[in-house]
């Protein structure tokens, strides 16, 4: 396995001259579309992914800030936080490529692959094509190159200004603001709380409906903070088809069902080999273990909680073997 700190920057080798996208070197990687696929070469290895697949991790990856641990693009290629840093790999954790030794991992400093990402992701994505949306509510990735998208790609969440519904407020949360509610929960009745705040505490004091509130998110498994106390982070996020992204775990991380259904396939981390398939039904409360790698598929498009831990370090705890993978023993 070779891993280096390679500091380099993006280059591009060239534009396809019928379909109008360019080909991109990265470090050891080469990155290269046509109308169906991305291919992904490295010294010793290629890799083929459907484009939709592969952009929809992209911006997500970009977004997410590499997010906690492994993103994997699909079985083979993808990237690890180190927070600072970051590994793309391919076939690092595939016992396959690990045997017949055609694996390949680079560091490179994340802000670098960032500029990387966005790069690729601008010159292959044409307007009309959102990936952060579901694939019934956004046009195709497929074909030659078309104008190019003008509005930000990875949209940058809306943050609150302040508690929802508070004066000051401005999210967007209405039908007027463009947001309305999603076709899938248009069955839902959205009741609003009473609130009756002490005197000396008013308009101090507020709750909102959060199923209204996630029923008109228009990206879907797109996590957005609702909450932070202490390191404790609660992401809050609507999932219709399947997360664009298989997550490798460097922490335990917990999931609240909160409506419909999401089907989770696991993994082991490293060798990829099946661990287990578990149904969540609204209410389901699970915690995925930090030693494996998951992907959801949402039928419906859901409703889902994700509790994360934030603490500085806390992955190297884990990897080291001084934690559980799992939180809890029974
Ligand atoms: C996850 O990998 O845990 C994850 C990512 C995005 C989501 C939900 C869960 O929308
Ligand atoms: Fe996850």
């Amino acid at each position: 396995m070779t891993a280096a700190a390679v500091p380099s920057d993006i280059k591009s080798l060239g534009k396809d001259a019928q379909l109008g996208y360019s080909e991109f070197q990265f470090g050891g990687f080469k990155f290269r579309r046509d109308e169906y696929f991305a291919h992904v070469a490295w010294p010793k290895g290629t890799r083929i992914i459907e484009i939709d697949r592969f952009l929809r991790a992209l911006v997500r990856d970009i977004g997410w800030q590499f997010f906690y641990g492994w993103i994997f693009f699909d079985d083979v290629f993808g990237t690890q936080n180190h927070y600072g840093s970051v590994d793309i790999f391919a076939g690092s954790y595939d016992g396959g490529y690990k045997a017949a030794g055609t694996d390949f991992m680079e560091t490179f400093p994340t802000d670098k692959v960032v500029t990387a990402f966005d790069t690729i992701a601008r010159d292959w994505i044409s307007e009309g094509y959102d990936p952060l949306r579901a694939p019934q509510e956004t046009g195709t990735p497929l074909g030659s190159k078309r104008a190019p998208r003008k509005d930000a790609l990875v949209r940058g969440f809306t943050p609150a200004k302040r508690m929802l519904g508070l004066p000051g407020d401005v999210t967007p949360r209405s039908d007027e603001t463009g947001h309305p509610v999603n076709r899938a929960f248009a069955d839902l009745k959205f009741e609003q709380p009473e609130v009756h705040a002490e005197k000396g505490f008013e308009g101090q004091l507020n709750a909102i409906n959060l199923f209204d509130h996630i029923a008109r998110s228009d990206v879907t498994w797109n996590p957005s903070v609702a909450s932070i106390t202490g390191a404790s982070i609660f992401c809050v996020t609507s999932e219709e088809h399947m997360l664009p992204v298989i997550h490798g775990n460097d922490r335990n991380e917990w999931f609240i069902q909160l409506s419909d259904e999401i089907h989770w396939q696991i993994q082991d981390k490293n060798t990829g080999n099946p661990r287990g398939r578990i149904v969540m039904k609204a209410g389901d409360v699970c915690a995925m273990p930090a030693d494996i790698r998951h992907q959801g598929f949402a039928p419906k498009r859901s409703m889902l909680l994700v509790a994360e831990n934030g603490t500085p370090g806390l992955d190297e705890l884990y990897a080291k073997g001084k934690l559980p993978p799992y939180p809890l023993d029974f």
